[in-house]
């Protein structure tokens, strides 16, 4: 696809500009426009690309072009560039919530669109990353949509439909499990752990988890049974959370941020 211009140069448009490039992308094959001139100049020395003031002005010879500013951000965006913009290029927008027909209205012309949708962890290449891909965008176009952000963590291609789905599942459920993991760690210390330890092990127990289904690809269920004896401690917790509707209420956040992730569209 050429050069890749991305504009909007903040936590996740330095995240994906920092994966391109240590992912193979030459560093004269990657520009972008950020509007704060303070955070521009520290893109620039950080990873020495070049700043295009006018987000208009990266249009031009840039064959992908990353969309990552705050979707009220989006109209001005979107208005500034039409006029540049042709159906050669492929505009990957991460904007939560602004829907593929938004892009285009507000474009006023038909253009190649991939929705992406990443979490917070692909700042450590290990994200999730929800594609979308409209219409007229072609199959190779795709793949290299989805080569680029490969690097930053497991991508999912769905359909539009879902990536409200997305949304809450993927970007919203960190937070679900960090308020779970805090909620670990004070329960270690309330029951006399100091807080260093009781984070150690947590931070272990989760980790341990993850990596026996991923080597056994044992289901869940499994592994709860595994450790879930007649009459032991295991049980006597999981019926305290059991009976506060644990799964009930985990189910419930990621239906609920789905459907605000609905409500927040544009
Ligand atoms: N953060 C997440 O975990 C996450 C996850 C999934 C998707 N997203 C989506 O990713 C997008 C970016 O989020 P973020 O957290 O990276 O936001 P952010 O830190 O606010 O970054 C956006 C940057 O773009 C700049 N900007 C605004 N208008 C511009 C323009 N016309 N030309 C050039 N630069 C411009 C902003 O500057 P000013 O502040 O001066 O306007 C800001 O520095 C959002 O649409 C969000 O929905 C975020």
């Amino acid at each position: 696809m050429g050069q890749v211009g991305i504009i909007g140069a903040g936590n996740m448009g330095e995240s994906i500009l920092k994966a391109l490039l240590k992912n193979g992308f030459k560093k004269d094959s990657v520009v972008f426009s950020e509007s704060k001139k303070e955070r521009a100049s520290y893109i620039e020395k950080t990873y020495g690309v070049k700043n295009t003031k006018k987000a208009a002005a990266l249009v031009k010879g840039s064959g992908c072009l990353i969309i990552a500013v705050k979707p009220q951000d989006a109209k001005k965006v979107l208005q500034d560039i039409a006029a540049s913009i042709s159906n050669s290029q492929v505009i990957v927008s991460i904007m939560a919530g602004v829907t593929i027909s938004n892009i285009l209205s507000l474009l006023g012309k038909p253009v190649k669109i991939v929705r992406v949708m990443p979490n917070i962890a692909i700042k450590v290449g290990e994200g999730v990353i929800g594609v979308a891909a409209g219409t007229d965008v072609t199959r190779e176009e795709m793949k290299a949509v989805v080569d680029m952000f490969s690097s930053m963590g497991l991508v999912v291609e769905v359909g539009e439909d879902l990536m409200d789905a997305v949304t809450s599942l993927g970007a919203s459920s960190p937070a679900f499990f960090l308020l779970f993991l805090e909620a670990m760690i004070d329960a270690g210390v309330k029951i006399g752990m100091p807080r260093d330890k009781a984070r150690a092990i947590c931070v272990q127990v989760i980790k341990g988890t993850l990596a026996m289904l991923e080597e056994e690809q044992v289901h869940p269920t499994v592994m709860r049974e595994m450790i879930t004896s007649p009459g032991g401690t295991t049980i006597a917790g999981l019926a305290v959370l059991e009976g506060r509707a644990f799964k009930g209420s985990v189910i419930d956040a990621i239906e609920k941020a789905c459907k605000r992730s609905r409500e927040l569209s544009l």
